[in-house]
């Protein structure tokens, strides 16, 4: 695990090893001396106290969601080939997670109808299942690498039932999702970055077809209710979506959904290898203590670290005058940890009793959609786990944490999971 840099805001680099592989000193040092703070180098104001954090995120009308793609630029010396092979597909559009009211309104009515809790309520059996076809594969007692052989592929399983991708079709999902979440606040090398724009038009392709599918062959899923939404909500809007809007939703669910909820996953099987109190703690009573848990990993482990905002005018926050068009980073990761000393804020405690008061899955009007199912999925795991393994041991490997600053987990983890008799 690396070692974490005494943090110097003269420093402070969002890009740098040293804040991805340990952001919280550097969150507590920025809180402390400068909670809307300003790196010059990236025009980036990052904004890490709880109340400005939330200040922010009830004032869409400011803060805008409208910043473009989360994923940086392109590196000069591809650009041109890159942007050949996005002009082969459909374009990039603003939807829900880059969309402030109304637009933003129409397209989380549209989502909403077609990812119902009606229809993640009916998933439970399937995650069940799948959940325990994957843990036969890894709790044997022999040493496994969990990221690549639990926590990534049950959440792109769960996401491909939910939109009605067939099984066969779970290696490309999965070399998608990572194509489309790999740049989100990380620098990629040019090789990789054309190689995730031929993945990302080969994902469109794919999906342009099953829409196409779905409006002569409907069926229940989310696909099928993304073609139709529009027919259920008169009120808000009698227009479809168009094949770009819903391409730009799917990629949404698929990034938001998958590299979220594997982290979380990672996270916290990481903190039960690592503490035998608290792996203790959660056998004795899973039914009851898987959720606290989940609560308090969100918490102190947030997988989205914090999400851009742009601003609309000018504006004061926390005594900084920010110009109209300021870039700002809204830090959940550090809001989250925004506490008194005593109450240790730092550290991992389910028992704390306000657990849910994160801002994990965001806040507002754009408050995560996939909060229910990403808490249904964790739970189910955590409960399997406590159910059939007996030990975990972290077998000390060289894990690092993925390099961005937007999403935060451990890229691997390598670890002995042995079953109970
Ligand atoms: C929005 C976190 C899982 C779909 C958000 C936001 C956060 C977040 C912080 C707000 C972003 C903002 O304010 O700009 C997480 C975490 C997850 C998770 C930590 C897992 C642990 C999921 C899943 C799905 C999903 C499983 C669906 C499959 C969405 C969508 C939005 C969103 C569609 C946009 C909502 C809007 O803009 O109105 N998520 N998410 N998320 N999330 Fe999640």
């Amino acid at each position: 695990m690396p070692e974490c840099a005494r943090p110097d805001l003269s420093r402070f680099d969002p890009f740098s090893a040293d804040f991805q592989q340990c952001p919280s000193p550097w969150y507590r040092a920025l809180r402390s001396a400068a909670p809307v703070h300003l790196v010059p180098e990236y025009g980036l104001w990052f904004v890490t106290s709880r109340a400005l954090v939330q200040h922010a995120l009830e004032r869409p009308e400011v803060f805008s969601s409208r910043f473009g793609q989360p994923q940086s630029a392109s590196s000069p010396a591809v650009a041109g080939q890159v942007a050949a092979i996005r002009a082969e597909g459909w374009p990039t559009v603003p939807t829900i997670l880059t969309e402030d009211p109304p637009a933003h309104h129409r397209f989380r009515q549209l989502v909403a109808r077609a990812f119902t809790p009606r229809l993640v309520a009916r998933q439970e059996p399937g995650i069940r299942r799948l959940c325990a076809e994957l843990f036969d594969t890894v709790a044997t007692g022999e040493e496994v690498e969990f990221v690549s052989r639990f926590a990534v592929p049950f959440p792109i399983a769960v996401i491909a039932d939910v939109l009605g991708v067939d099984r066969d079709r779970l290696p490309d999902l999965t070399r998608w999702s990572r194509a489309l979440a790999e740049s989100i606040g990380a620098r990629v090398d040019d090789e990789s970055e054309l190689a995730n724009a031929r993945s990302t038009l080969e994902f469109q392709r794919f999906f342009a077809n099953q829409l196409d599918q779905r409006r002569t062959d409907p069926r229940e899923d989310v696909l099928t209710g993304l073609v139709n939404a529009h027919r259920d909500t008169a009120q808000v809007t009698d227009e479809a979506l168009s094949t770009a809007e819903s391409l730009s939703i799917i990629t949404q669910l698929l990034v938001a959904g998958n590299e979220t909820t594997a982290k979380l996953l990672t996270s916290l099987l990481h903190e039960l290898g690592r503490s035998p109190r608290l792996w203790a703690w959660l056998r004795e009573d899973p039914l009851t203590r898987a959720d606290p848990l989940v609560e308090e990993a969100l918490r102190l482990h947030s997988p989205v670290q914090g999400m851009f905002r742009v601003l609309t005018r000018s504006t004061e926050l926390g005594g900084v005058e920010l110009p109209a068009g300021a870039r700002v980073v809204l830090c959940f990761a550090s809001a989250n940890r925004d506490a008194p000393d005593s109450t240790h804020p730092d550290v991992l405690d389910p028992e704390r009793g306000d657990g849910a008061g994160h801002l994990a899955f965001g806040h507002g009007i754009h408050y995560c959609l996939g909060a229910p199912l990403a808490r249904l999925q964790t739970r189910v795991a955590l409960r399997e786990l406590a159910a059939r393994v007996d030990s975990i041991s972290l077998t000390g490997r060289d894990d690092r944490y993925t390099p961005s600053f937007l999403l935060h987990g451990l890229s691997t983890l390598h670890c002995r999971l042995t079953p109970s008799d």
